[in-house]
């Protein structure tokens, strides 16, 4: 089987960015979710989203767009949004797990509630053409929530449903739940993505050997933590490329610049990376220990000279 890798979002890591610096040093990813567009009461898409999504921003990869919201018009004015910049997808969020968005109803909070997530649906449906896929958890508070939710979805020409197999009260706490993904795989009738903790080759060789029917996997923490994944997923090997330490310092270099771009002042900048090395750490032998070293530096020149210290022993 062809397997394909996405690159699930992760709002405040995976911008453009991040994605064309991945794309230049690393590969093996088939397509780009852009983290979720969201409204703040006003009818207007914010400059932030509007930077992350601009065509000329995202030339080398191929990357749909994603929104979150509980309310047609919204969902209606972004597809409208997406539409003109040329996208033909929008990917629906029905995954975030934090309460101050499942308490209004968005979300993983949304899912147990198929009867608006059928109105929301046939609104889109019927006054845009955007095709909608979708993202989201088994459920809020427990795994079989989205059971009920299937039959709305096959009204619809939903494109692929991706789980997080996880339920939302979960927040990241615990493992998958592979027995619930395995209730979906049983009772879905559209295009299932798996989504949820693959952070290695073995992980992911065990996840096919499980569900032999998906070949779509959502990689996201783990494809932060080790850019080299997706590739070696690809070509099936357990081995890094030889050049690695040069590979990831120049990509290192890269992201930095992108922050000093950014972002104002060394302490900031320093904090976004420190964001990325709290990731990347899990590649080292001593993580918290790689994590301390960034936490240090205030200035450049100690980052500097912690990031050449941590990397002697990649
Ligand atoms: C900091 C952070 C930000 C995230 N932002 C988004 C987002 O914008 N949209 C989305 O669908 N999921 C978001 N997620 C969820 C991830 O895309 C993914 O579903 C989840 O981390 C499980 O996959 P993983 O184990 O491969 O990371 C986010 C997760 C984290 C930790």
């Amino acid at each position: 089987m062809h397997h394909k890798l996405i690159s699930s979002p992760l709002q405040g890591y995976t911008d453009f960015h991040f994605r064309n610096a991945f794309q230049k040093f690393f590969g093996g990813i088939d397509h780009f979710y852009a983290p979720y567009i969201r409204f703040g009461g006003k009818m207007e898409i914010k400059p932030i989203y509007q930077r992350d999504l601009k065509p000329k921003n995202n030339t080398a990869l191929e990357v749909i767009p994603q929104v979150m919201t509980c309310r047609a018009e919204e969902f209606i004015f972004a597809a409208k949004y997406v539409r003109s910049l040329g996208y033909t997808e929008l990917n629906w969020n029905l995954g975030c797990p934090y309460p101050m968005v499942t308490n209004k109803g968005m979300g993983s909070g949304l899912i147990k509630d198929p009867a608006k997530i059928d109105r929301i649906l046939d609104q889109v449906h019927s006054k845009t053409d955007i095709i909608v896929s979708m993202k989201m958890r088994m459920g809020y508070e427990h795994a079989r929530e989205i059971l009920e939710v299937f039959p709305v979805l096959e009204k619809y020409p939903i494109k692929n449903i991706g789980i997080h197999a996880r339920i939302g009260a979960q927040l990241y706490k615990g493992g998958v739940d592979l027995e619930g993904f395995q209730r979906c795989v049983d009772h879905c009738g559209q295009k299932l993505y798996f989504n949820g903790d693959i952070t290695s080759v073995a992980v992911f060789e065990k996840m096919t050997e499980q569900f032999p029917t998906i070949d779509h996997w959502m990689l996201g923490r783990g494809l932060i933590s080790d850019p080299f994944l997706p590739g070696m997923i690809k070509i099936k090997t357990y081995h890094y490329p030889e050049n690695k330490l040069e590979v990831f310092s120049k990509y290192l270099d890269t992201l930095f610049t992108s922050a000093e771009q950014k972002l104002t002042g060394e302490k900031a900048v320093i904090r976004k990376m420190l964001s990325y090395w709290e990731y990347f750490s899990s590649l080292f032998p001593e993580p918290p220990k790689v994590v301390k070293k960034i936490k240090r530096a205030k200035t450049y020149e100690a980052y500097d000279s912690a990031v050449r210290e941590i990397l002697e022993g990649f």
